[in-house]
């Protein structure tokens, strides 16, 4: 594609929006409307609750091509699409090495894993497992993140970073810096089959850390691999009140079945103070905030305010002195376009279901219901307020929204074990991502890879995963025959 200017891009995102508003408009009016008092009843139980359609209440888009999850929420002012659209522009566009002409965008590594956001988000959506089968992964194939500690916590509660690669092994550097090595992916084969004798395969990845350019690892390192997921719907996310996550962990104690969420509290850099952990595939990260100065520095080698050195331990001395002889401020991205980024990942919306209302689809819901799928892909909550106004939009708040998840950690059983803790995350347990625009990861990055290293090929494999608390549930689907489980995809899909 032509590359466009930013006010082209600008025109055309506008426009986008305003045909997306547009459409929204009609479709509000038209779906909202009470149901028939001799409306099924399965669309009114607790876990399938009506008007699910649109996950993000008044901020969802129409939209289902290639760009359905690039679109700002619907209802967004003029003032805020602009500003959207700033951000969007920094988080698609490369960084240079330093000293460069565009000095506006230099500042890149030493370590590295992309030159941009948009290189592992692609299209604000989800990134895939490297596509080989037993090998070195390509460096710069961006989207799998490896995080690395020893056992023990920083004095914030988080990881230990590895002594000599930190916290994350980043796959490439600047000139005249090593990078930290390649990882090596192997692949194991599991089968099983469901009740009426079809069988399945599972691929489980094995990894390991080569070409090492430091140095070997220390001993008990520990490896957390994990992909980028897409980054719709977040700032609805972030809006969840604190009381409704703990109210989550607290009916599922009371239940006395299996599902025992926990709450993850974590660091926060723009709070200062420890907040309920919300983002990343272990709750590992409170806020937007947050998560989004931090994959500047850890993940593009980008320093800000909160976030002013560079990743480089005292092992890596080529590394300390590229990092001397960048700008040296500690503040290779100013305050104001990072928090347009922050507001951009705040405001990226939830695309609108589709299909809702097909038999199918709607048996599908019902199956999701009985196999319990609804007590940690919990699907409704109202929104409050998020932690920073100035970094989100009032368009967030008092919002109905359908994320199907309830922000907490579960152990999964050993398959899906990192076996490395997180703040309170121990190695076994992953945060319940939401499922909202799922069947769209298709259409946006032309894959169907699942999990927290992509490592389910599609959604009935992500099922298959699952184990630990959510076993009972992955036995209910294994007992369904080929009918329902096609009715449980759609429904997936349809989210
Ligand atoms: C190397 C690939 C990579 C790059 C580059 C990258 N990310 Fe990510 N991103 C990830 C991975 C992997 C996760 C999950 C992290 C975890 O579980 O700890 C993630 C998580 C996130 C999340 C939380 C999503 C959620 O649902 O929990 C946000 C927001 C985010 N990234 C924003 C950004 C921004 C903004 C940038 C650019 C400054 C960026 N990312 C650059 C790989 C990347
Ligand atoms: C005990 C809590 C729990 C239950 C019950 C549960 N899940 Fe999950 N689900 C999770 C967690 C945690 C993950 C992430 C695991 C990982 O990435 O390793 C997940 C991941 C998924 C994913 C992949 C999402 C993504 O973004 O990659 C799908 C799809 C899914 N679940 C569907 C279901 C269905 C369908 C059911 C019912 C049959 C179900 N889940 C039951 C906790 C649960």
């Amino acid at each position: 594609m032509k590359r466009l200017t930013g006010r082209q891009a600008l025109a055309v995102v506008a426009t986008a929006a305003a045909v997306a508003t547009a459409a929204l408009a009609a479709q509000v009016f038209a779906d909202t409307r009470p149901a028939p008092a001799d409306a099924p009843k399965a669309a009114q139980t607790a876990s399938t609750p009506p008007a699910d359609h649109l996950p993000g209440g008044q901020t969802t888009v129409f939209a289902t091509g290639r760009n359905a999850f690039s679109f700002p929420a619907a209802n967004l002012g003029d003032a805020e699409r602009t500003r959207f659209v700033i951000g969007n522009s920094f988080f698609k566009r490369n960084w240079v090495q330093a000293p460069a002409s565009t000095t506006a965008r230099d500042g890149l590594g030493p370590h590295f894993l992309a030159r941009s956001c948009g290189g592992c988000h692609v299209q604000d959506g989800r990134a895939q497992p490297p596509d080989f089968h037993n090998g070195l992964a390509p460096r710069s194939q961006a989207g799998l993140l490896l995080r690395l500690s020893v056992p023990g916590k920083n004095a914030l509660g988080g990881p230990l970073p590895e002594p000599t690669y930190g916290d994350q092994f980043n796959d490439l550097a600047i000139e005249g810096v090593r990078p930290e090595g390649q990882v090596h992916i192997r692949y194991e084969t599991l089968t099983g089959a469901f009740a009426d004798g079809t069988p399945y395969t599972l691929e489980k990845p094995v990894y390991t850390l080569r070409e090492l350019g430091y140095g070997p690892l220390a001993a008990k390192a520990m490896l957390s691999p994990r992909i980028a997921p897409q980054v719709i719907g977040l700032g609805l996310l972030e809006a969840i009140p604190d009381a409704e996550i703990e109210a989550n962990a607290r009916a599922q104690k009371a239940a006395g079945g299996p599902v025992r969420g926990e709450v993850n509290r974590v660091w926060d850099a723009y709070a200062q103070a420890t907040l309920i952990g919300r983002f990343g595939w272990k709750a590992n990260v409170a806020t937007l905030a947050h998560q989004t100065a931090g994959a500047f520095q850890g993940d593009i080698g980008i320093t800000s305010k909160n976030f002013p050195e560079e990743t480089c331990t005292t092992a890596q001395k080529d590394c300390l002195k590229a990092a001397r002889g960048a700008n040296g401020k500690g503040m290779e991205i100013d305050d104001k376009t990072l928090d347009d980024v922050i507001f951009y990942q705040a405001t990226l919306a939830p695309p609108a279901r589709r299909n809702a209302a097909d038999p199918q689809v709607v048996q599908g819901q019902q199956i999701f219901a009985r196999a319990q799928c609804a007590s940690c892909h919990r699907p409704s909550y109202v929104t409050g307020q998020p932690p920073f106004p100035r970094l989100s939009s009032p368009a967030l708040s008092g919002q109905t929204i359908f994320p199907y998840t309830d922000l907490l950690l579960h152990d999964m059983g050993p398959d899906l074990a990192d076996g490395r803790p997180d703040f309170l995350a121990n190695g076994n347990q992953w945060r319940t991502p939401p499922l909202w625009g799922l069947g769209l990861v298709p259409a946006v990055n032309g894959h169907s890879r699942l999990l927290h290293d992509g490592r389910a090929r599609n959604l009935l494999e992500a099922v298959l995963w699952h184990g630990g608390e959510a076993q009972a549930s992955r036995d209910a689907v294994l007992q369904l025959g080929a009918q329902e489980r096609d009715a449980l995809v759609r429904f997936l899909e349809s989210l």
